[in-house]
């Protein structure tokens, strides 16, 4: 009998594994204890906002964008969002004060319980040490989206988004089904004030001068930052993100 339950011991302890691991999959953040944040890093037009509305689809999560927040708060016409609409429509970032006290106060409303996507937030260092004192008992990662300026451009410029609900769609390489009209909510598909050629390139020097160094500093953070290919096609790139999240999820 002991030596059955010696040969059978492998076997148990390697289906105890998978069984674990399938428990815990990320898309069923139900039962994750600690809240989960995900830091969708990476320049202009790297996909950050394609693949944070699907992150948050899969892990129910919502997904926070401050660049979305600030493009209500300017629909709105609110205080808030005039003091932020000179500095977007030259491509560069607003202040952190500003910046900070929006995000706090959308990540403290009870939907982030449980965790939350960012993207386009942390932008400076200044964001990321203020961020990481909200983070104290909570899980997060840092996933780097890396394209070449040359294709951001190329991909910014094409974008239309969906003026109710954002989701970006691309005029070639991700179309909607019906034109003018969002496949997710049949919202009216508009171009962004701050997409022009000469905009994203100003857009691009802020990123290499203010955002590029928080690659180094999350890489300074143990286990935190890991880089993705967001080249590929939208699929591959979103499987990608899906495996390192399935990873670091406890
Ligand atoms: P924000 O709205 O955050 O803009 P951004 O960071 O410049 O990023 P984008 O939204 O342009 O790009 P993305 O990475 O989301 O790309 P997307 O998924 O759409 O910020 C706007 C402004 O607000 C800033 O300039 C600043 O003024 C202000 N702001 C915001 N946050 C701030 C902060 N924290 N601090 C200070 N200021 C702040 O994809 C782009 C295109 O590519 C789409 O057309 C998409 O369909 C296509 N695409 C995506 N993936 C693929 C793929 N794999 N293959 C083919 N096409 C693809």
């Amino acid at each position: 009998m002991k030596r059955i339950f010696i040969i059978f011991l492998p076997l148990i302890v390697l289906f105890s594994y998978f069984l674990i691991k399938t428990y815990f999959k990320a898309d069923d953040m139900e039962k994750v204890e600690k809240p989960f944040v995900v830091i969708l890093l990476g320049p202009p037009g790297a996909g950050k906002g394609t693949h944070a509305v699907e992150l948050s689809k899969k892990l129910g999560l919502p997904h926070i964008s401050t660049g979305d927040l600030f493009r209500e708060n300017l629909k709105n016409n609110t205080q808030l969002g005039q003091k932020a609409k000179a500095y977007m429509e030259k491509g560069n970032l607003v202040p952190d004060d500003v910046v900070l006290d929006m995000l706090f106060a959308r990540v403290s409303k009870e939907d982030c319980k449980k965790g939350y996507i960012l993207d386009g937030f942390p932008r400076t260092i200044a964001q990321a040490k203020a961020l990481k004192g909200k983070l104290k008992d909570v899980d997060y990662i840092a996933i780097n989206l890396q394209v070449e300026d040359e294709k951001l451009i190329e991909r910014i410029t094409n974008r239309i988004m969906c003026r109710s609900c954002g989701t970006p769609f691309h005029k070639i390489f991700l179309p909607p089904k019906e034109e003018g009209k969002c496949d997710k909510c049949g919202g009216e598909l508009y171009q962004r004030d701050d997409d022009t050629e000469a905009v994203v390139k100003e857009r691009l020097k802020v990123y290499h001068d203010q955002t590029e160094p928080l690659i180094e500093y999350y890489a300074n953070e143990e286990k935190v930052l890991s880089n993705v290919d967001s080249r590929g096609a939208k699929d591959i790139v979103f499987n990608n993100l899906m495996d390192i999240i399935d990873k670091n999820i406890r």
